[in-house]
């Protein structure tokens, strides 16, 4: 029973996990049989050569893509079991994700980036407005908020894409390499963002994919991913304790 209570909850929890991509006769293997599980309050970083499934088990792990076989719990929930609808209600209130690739839309503000992911949800307008400027103080941004994307620096605008997962207060962040292309400056900044996140919010979970090894220091655990399954799996427990006591 005590020991019960002590456990900590599972978050994500993928089993036997596959997707194959069928390209005319040929079969790509993107996930390979992958288990993982997440526990609340964890920070696990994710790295692995071009090509080995770190983007398609973001993907799955978020509903936008469905895996060809196994099973994807979140908080329980079997996400292959969902229809449409529901899929979309967890990707708008369950996860916050930062992808590859972001976009964010030219010809809106900074403020209307961060508030169209609260418009979509539908949340309450006076909400939206006080969240939105505590975003983007904690992001560094308030003065640049009536700025359009374009007059944004690569870091800048990666920190409004980090405002924009985070607006409706997710308990999952999916990160997939936030932090590519940028200077040590601007990745410090946005490691830092990520640390404070964890220490604020036990019962969350935050997944990075990234080939920057300073966010080692702020995992619980780094996996390694080669050819659609997790190969290695490094625990960095001290590391992050430490850290954390110098931030303290
Ligand atoms: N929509 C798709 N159709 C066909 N093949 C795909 C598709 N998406 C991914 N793949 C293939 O699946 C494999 C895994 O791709 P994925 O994007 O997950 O890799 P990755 O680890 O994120 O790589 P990178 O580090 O370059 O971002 C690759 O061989 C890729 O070409
Ligand atoms: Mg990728």
């Amino acid at each position: 029973m005590y020991e019960d209570t002590q456990r900590k909850k599972k978050i994500i929890d993928c089993h036997d996990v596959f997707k194959i991509y069928k390209q005319g006769k040929l079969e790509i293997f993107a996930l390979r049989n992958l288990n993982l599980t997440v526990y609340e309050g964890e920070l696990i970083v994710i790295v692995g050569p071009s090509g080995s499934g770190k983007t398609t088990l973001m993907n799955v792990i978020t509903g936008l893509e469905r895996p060809t076989a196994g099973k994807i719990k979140i908080k329980g929930l079997e996400m292959t079991q969902l229809k449409e609808n529901q899929i979309e209600h967890m990707l708008q209130h369950k996860f916050g994700i930062i992808f590859q690739f972001f976009n964010l839309i030219p010809t809106l503000t900074i403020y209307g980036n961060v508030e169209l992911p609260m418009l979509i949800a539908e949340k309450e307008k006076k909400f939206q407005k006080e969240r939105i400027k505590l975003l983007l103080d904690k992001v560094g941004l308030l003065n640049r908020a009536f700025s359009r994307p374009h007059t944004l620096s690569g870091g800048e605008r990666q920190r409004v894409a980090i405002a924009m997962a985070l607006a409706n207060d997710p308990e999952i962040i999916i990160a997939d390499e936030p932090t590519g292309n940028l200077d040590s400056i601007s990745a410090q900044k946005i490691l830092n963002l990520f640390q404070e996140f964890n220490q604020n919010n036990p019962k969350k979970a935050i997944i990075i994919v990234t080939h920057n090894p300073i966010f080692r220091q702020i995992a619980d655990r780094t996996l390694i991913l080669q050819d659609g399954a997790i190969v290695e799996e490094i625990l960095n427990g001290e590391m992050k304790k430490k850290r954390n006591e110098d931030v303290l």
